[in-house]
């Protein structure tokens, strides 16, 4: 899905951005899609009919939700169907519905459950179960529009705000809305004064507080957004990543923000320092569901027993983690999933497991957090149809902060 896929290579930007934006919106909107397709099919396509499914979703999105001229997204379909042997005698029949769909198309959109049919049915099943089926609807409707830019910037967040024509959050990101310049052309990226990081992705490592002078373990580092806000706050930190491709990442961050940070390539289950950290911070691998704004593929190439597999390994990560703090030093467990066991489930086993441990509960205000981001536990949970003041959404994130004794 990457917008340098080699796929789309070879052709012109425009092309590509265009490509790109169709294939984003048919995976957000796919649910609507498909029941307006449905809505003007007299029976479902049969097995054999090759890409003439894919075809009619692709036309109808372009169609219903992107604003191509009617002649435009039809006369492209029915070119794509006659170069497929087996979608080519449903060249007709696409032609038809589509006309159909031109017409009349956005009444069929009317009263539908969007939130629930745009949501996969193993996602929708899961969110409901765990947040109930009026939060569920709401995480579903989030999903459908594109997600705004978000900075984190090293200060003067108001004058940067004003520069790049955002805003500033309540936490104190940058916020720029869909159809900004490419980010490597915006003011400031060159120099190295901001970064581009989710406002709920900025959150975790501010719940660390004063680390000025400290020695800070950044656990899974990389692409390194939350090194780079270590490294601006003064801490001397050890970005640590099982990937050495990703870690390059991170170096390349730093470079350009001329931040510097100790870089291991390495498990860090298998990870053996000589000395422990005066603090922690573990954002270890996960489903990513709270990220699906951002990455509407992610329904469709993730599953539940991924979602299984990942806690287990958290599980794992955070004991490991737990023995890299000093007494007295703080332990930040942080997923971008909106799946409790990613997340709330992981800490009262955590704690019952390591009894050196206590939880350090999140109080509203603090990192600019609004009431409605902290947990009865004291934990910060986003979802990502939240209201961020004077916004609204970010990406969904969980993190608890841990205190050893
Ligand atoms: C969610 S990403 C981290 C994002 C990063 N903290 C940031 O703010 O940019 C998870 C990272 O964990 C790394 N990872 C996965 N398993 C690991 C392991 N066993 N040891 C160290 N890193 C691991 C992955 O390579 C990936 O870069």
């Amino acid at each position: 899905l990457a917008a340098g896929s080699a796929d789309l290579a070879h052709l012109d930007a425009r092309d590509r951005n265009f490509a790109f934006t169709l294939v984003l919106t048919s995976l957000r909107r796919h649910g609507e899609a498909k029941a307006v397709i449905a809505h003007f099919l007299d029976r479902p396509l049969p097995r054999k009919s090759g890409s003439a499914a894919i075809i009619l979703h692709f036309a109808t999105v372009q169609l219903l939700f992107l604003g191509i001229a009617p002649h435009a997204a039809i006369d492209l379909a029915v070119r794509a169907a006659k170069l497929d042997r087996n979608a080519t005698h449903f060249a007709n029949l696409i032609n038809a519905v589509l006309r159909k769909i031109a017409a009349t198309g956005a009444r069929a959109l009317e009263g539908l459950d969007i939130g629930r049919i745009n949501t996969p049915q193993w996602l929708w099943q899961r969110w409901v179960r765990d947040h109930g089926e009026e939060i569920a609807l709401r995480i579903g409707l989030a999903h459908r529009d594109e997600p705004p830019l978000d900075l984190t910037v090293k200060r003067d967040a108001e004058a940067w705000a004003e520069r790049l024509g955002g805003i500033v959050l309540s936490t104190g990101s940058v916020r720029l809305q869909p159809g900004h310049a490419a980010v490597e052309t915006l003011e400031g990226y060159a120099q190295g004064e901001w970064w581009v990081q989710d406002a709920a992705a900025a959150v975790p490592a501010r719940l660390l507080g004063e680390i000025s002078g400290q020695r800070v373990l950044d656990l899974c580092a990389a692409p390194g957004g939350k090194t780079l806000q270590l490294c601006e706050a003064g801490a001397r930190v050890t970005a640590l990543d099982i990937s050495a491709a990703r870690l390059e990442r991170v170096r390349d961050n730093l470079k350009r923000t001329g931040l510097s940070a100790e870089l291991v390539v390495g498990d860090a289950l298998a990870f053996a320092p000589s000395q422990a950290y005066d603090a922690v911070l573990l954002d270890g691998p996960c489903s990513a569901t709270g990220t699906i704004r951002r990455h509407p593929d992610l329904p469709f190439v993730k599953s539940d027993r991924q979602i299984g597999e990942l806690a287990a390994l958290q599980k794992r990560l955070l004991d490991k983690a737990a023995g890299f703090v000093k007494a007295g030093g703080r332990l930040i467990y942080c997923t971008c999933s909106l799946e409790p066991e990613e997340g709330e489930g992981q800490i009262p086993s955590f704690l019952a497991r390591h009894d050196d441990f206590t939880l350090l509960p999140v109080k509203p205000g603090q990192a600019g957090l609004e009431p409605h981001f902290v947990s009865k536990e004291g934990y910060f949970r986003s979802l990502p149809f939240m209201p961020i003041g004077p916004a609204t959404g970010l990406d969904g994130f969980f993190a608890a902060r841990l205190l050893r004794r």
